[in-house]
C-alpha cells in the first residue's frame, strides 16, 4: 500500500509557520508540525484535526542540535511520504559579531545545517518518487552583507543560493524547490534575536508585514513552482535597486543604517 502524503512544516508553533499550517489544513493537507514547544503543537494538532478532519502529527525537537534532522526523517519515513517540505524554522542573532562570538553557532546549525540535511533526506525520497516540493524560507537580508546581523544574513544568503542550486538538480526529476525571501514580519522574531533597541523594533514593526500575508505569498509561490519570491512591494524594489550597488558600498550603507537605528 502506498504511504499517505503529508506536508511537513518546521517552526510550526508560531509566526509564519503557524499560519502556513492553518492554510494547508484548509486545503485538506495532512500535516507534520515541528518545533520545540510541544504543548503548543499539541493544541494546534487537536484544533486542526477537529476543524478540518485531517491527520496531524507532532514532532517536538530542537533542530539546532546535531542528529535532530535525522531523527525527524526517521520518524516520518516509517509513517508517510512527505510531499511538501517547508523549512521555515529560523532564528536571528543581533549584535557585534565579535561580541556574539560562538553564541551564533546553534543559529547557524538551525538555519543552515538542519535545513540542508532535511532537504537531502526528504529530497532524495521525492526524487525517487518523481514528485514533491520544498519551500525554504530565506530573508531579504540574505541579499546583502548586513552588519550587526552578519551571520544571520549570511545564513540566509546560503539558503537562497543552496535552494536555487538544489532546484536545478531536482527539477529534471519532477521535484520543485522554492525560496521565499520576506522582509520584516510582525512576529516574535525580533525578541528571539535579542534586539534591545526600541527604535529598531518600532521601525521593524512599522515596516513589517503580517505573518499571514507572508505565509500566503510564500505558499502561492510554491503552488506556482516559482524559483524564488521576494515578499512585499518595497522589499522587491530595494532588492532590485541594490543589485546595481557595489557590494562593499552596500555593506557600508547597511552598517550605517543599522548603526543609526540602534543608537
Ligand atoms: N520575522 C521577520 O522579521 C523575518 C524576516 C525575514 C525572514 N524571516 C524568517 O522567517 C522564518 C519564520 O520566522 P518567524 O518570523 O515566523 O519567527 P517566529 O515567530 O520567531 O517563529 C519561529 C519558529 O521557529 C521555531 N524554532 C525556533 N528555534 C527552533 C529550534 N531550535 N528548533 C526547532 N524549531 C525552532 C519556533 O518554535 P519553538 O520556539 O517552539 O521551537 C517557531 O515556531 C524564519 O526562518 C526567519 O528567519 C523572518
Amino acid at each position: 500500500m502506498d504511504k499517505i502524503e503529508y506536508a511537513l512544516i518546521t517552526g510550526a508553533s508560531a509566526g509564519v509557520g503557524k499560519e502556513m499550517a492553518y492554510m494547508l489544513a484548509k486545503k485538506q493537507k495532512n500535516l507534520v508540525l515541528v518545533a520545540r514547544s510541544e504543548r503548543v503543537l499539541e493544541a494546534m494538532q487537536k484544533e486542526l484535526q477537529d476543524s478540518y478532519g485531517i491527520s496531524v502529527l507532532v514532532f517536538a525537537i530542537d533542530l539546532s542540535r546535531e542528529g535532530a534532522a535525522q531523527s525527524l526523517f526517521t520518524f516520518c519515513q516509517e509513517k508517510m511520504f512527505v510531499s511538501l517540505l517547508i523549512n521555515n524554522a529560523g532564528v536571528g542573532a543581533f549584535g557585534e559579531s565579535v561580541a556574539l562570538g560562538t553564541s551564533v553557532l546553534p543559529m547557524l546549525y538551525l538555519n543552515i545545517l538542519s535545513l540542508t540535511e532535511l532537504c537531502a533526506f526528504f529530497g532524495k525520497e521525492m526524487k525517487e518518487r518523481g514528485r514533491g516540493s520544498i519551500l525554504n524560507i530565506g530573508s531579504i537580508a540574505g541579499n546583502q552583507p548586513t552588519s550587526f546581523f552578519a551571520s544571520y544574513a549570511a545564513s540566509k544568503s546560503y539558503v537562497l543560493n543552496y535552494s536555487l542550486a538544489l532546484r536545478h538538480e531536482l527539477r529534471p526529476f519532477g521535484v520543485n524547490v522554492t525560496c521565499a525571501q520576506p522582509g520584516y514580519i510582525r512576529t516574535g522574531f525580533d525578541d528571539t534575536c535579542n534586539i534591545k533597541s526600541e527604535k529598531y523594533k518600532r521601525f521593524s514593526y512599522k515596516n513589517g508585514m503580517s505573518a499571514k500575508n507572508v505565509a500566503k505569498k510564500a505558499l502561492a509561490a510554491v503552488f506556482r513552482k516559482r524559483s524564488f519570491v521576494r515578499i512585499g512591494f518595497t522589499n522587491k524594489i530595494v532588492a532590485f535597486v541594490s543589485t546595481f550597488i557595489p557590494r562593499n558600498l552596500l555593506a557600508f550603507l547597511m552598517s550605517k543604517s543599522i548603526r543609526s537605528m540602534t543608537k
